[in-house]
């Protein structure tokens, strides 16, 4: 049974959550793997709506083993706020497990993270305030402080006085907040200790051996390619690998263990917070997709830019995670268009890129080069196989599947787990 790794092939939001709770059924476990509650992934099972943050979407499978790896930043306010509103909607949680390893967000980072934003003014990155930059700083530049940390009240106490020592000289001097006490962290952590405690465990050796015995287990990403911090648009990106490659050094299983790459690619594009985005609409297009594809933030509530389908973007996608099967997302929104612009290539000063420019200066200036593909007009959201479709709609997917060099083996038409079309298993 496999190892299957499941990203986000854009700017996030593609309908991630939607696609893990897909596989649910046929999966043991689901592992988050990096990030933390800056990801919003919206479900939809039978018209009741869930909106998950820290928890990764198989929580809502029953006998489903939920795993919070090293890879990801815990805010533990927020994991105790989700399970409980999910344990009052009727939702077991109490299989979930987390990593030893994984750091966690302590206040201060939350702090650090809003004023920073403030204080870079126009250079901003439109963050979420989450605090999860600087939790991934501290764990780089070694004065994090991680799960198993909870557990020996000195070495917490040690720890925080270490990161505090350079944190509030920052928040004091440079942006003349007021200083954190120790006490006050210290304190507040501890309250979660014992409800934690059950829950963590050697999450790598967990998975390891779940595989040996012939499990399913799901890699589900936060955020996406182009926000990934090594391979995304830089500086304008989150502070983790959300990658392919981010599932293995964020969960302990390492990369010959993983059988297939799932990426999730919305039928246009949109992004959340600052940044280069060659395909965004300024106009009543950029409107429409909004007003229609209910593109506002699960997680700030920001209204998302919105544009066309970027090819150029999907076959980078298609490279950098090795992906062996794409979803393709909300097509129902892009019903009733006369025409579909899909952007094949960029031209940056005059000059055709059939790949991402290399440098960020050239991807700021990419003009998109368009192929018009024609449009429907009829609904589309009762399909359920493929030929069901407008044969322009088929045209839509099987040109885009053409243009970003993996097969497009699912099609999404509505948010509900029915509105899915399955042209091939994703579990291969
Ligand atoms: P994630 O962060 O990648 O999990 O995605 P979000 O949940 O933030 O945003 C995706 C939104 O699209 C959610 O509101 C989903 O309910 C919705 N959605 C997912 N797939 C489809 C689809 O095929 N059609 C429509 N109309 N909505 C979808
Ligand atoms: P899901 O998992 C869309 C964006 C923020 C900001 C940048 C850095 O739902 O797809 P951060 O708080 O991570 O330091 O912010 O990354 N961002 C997302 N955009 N979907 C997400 O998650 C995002 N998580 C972070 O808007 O531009
Ligand atoms: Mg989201």
């Amino acid at each position: 049974m496999p190892a299957i790794v499941l990203v986000g092939a854009q700017w996030g939001d593609e309908g991630k959550g939607k696609a893990t709770d897909l596989l649910g059924s046929s999966v043991d476990y689901v592992v988050k793997f990096n990030g933390g509650n800056n990801a919003g992934h919206t479900i939809v099972i039978d018209g009741e709506k869930y909106a998950l943050h820290l928890l990764p979407s198989g929580i809502l499978t029953p006998g489903c083993t939920p795993v919070i790896g090293n890879g990801v930043v815990v805010d533990l306010s927020v994991l105790f706020e989700e399970i409980d509103a999910l344990n009052a909607r009727g939702v077991d949680t109490s299989r979930l497990v987390v990593s030893a390893n994984a750091h966690l967000i302590p206040s201060y980072n939350r702090v650090l993270d809003k004023v920073t934003e403030r204080f870079l003014g126009s250079r901003r990155l439109g963050t979420t305030g989450r605090g999860i930059g600087p939790t991934y700083a501290d764990k780089m530049s070694r004065i994090g402080i991680r799960v198993q940390d909870l557990f020996d009240e000195k070495i917490l106490r040690a720890k925080i006085e270490g990161a505090l020592d350079i944190k509030n000289q920052v928040l004091v001097k440079i942006y003349n907040r007021r200083a954190i006490e120790v006490d006050e962290v210290v304190e507040e952590l501890l309250t979660y200790a014992e409800r934690l405690r059950p829950m963590v465990a050697d999450t790598g050796l967990l998975l390891s051996n779940a595989l040996d015995e012939g499990k399913t287990v799901l890699f589900e990403a936060g955020q996406a390619t182009l926000l990934d911090v090594d391979h995304g648009t830089y500086p304008f990106v989150t502070s983790s690998n959300a990658t392919s490659a981010g599932a293995c050094t964020g969960s302990g299983v390492p990369p010959t263990r993983i059988d297939r790459v799932i990426a999730i690619l919305k039928a246009y594009s949109t992004r959340v917070g600052e940044g280069p985005f060659p395909t965004e609409l300024h106009d009543e297009m950029g409107d429409r997709l909004r007003d229609v594809g209910a593109e506002f933030g699960t997680t700030t509530g920001r209204p998302r830019r919105c544009g066309w389908v970027d090819a150029v973007v999907g076959r980078y996608a298609t490279r950098v995670n090795g992906v062996t099967d794409f979803v393709v997302t909300k097509l129902d929104v892009l019903t009733g268009l006369e025409t579909i612009p899909v952007c094949v290539a960029y031209d940056v000063n005059g000059v055709r890129h059939d790949e991402m420019p290399v440098s960020q200066s050239d991807f700021h200036h990419a003009v998109p080069v368009y192929e018009e593909l024609p449009g429907w007009s009829e609904d589309i959201s009762g399909c359920r196989t493929f030929e069901d479709l407008p044969v322009n709609a088929q045209r839509y997917i099987e040109r885009l599947e053409e243009l970003i060099g993996a097969r497009i083996s699912t099609v999404g038409v509505g948010p509900g787990r029915e509105a899915t079309i399955e042209r091939h298993s994703l579990l291969g």
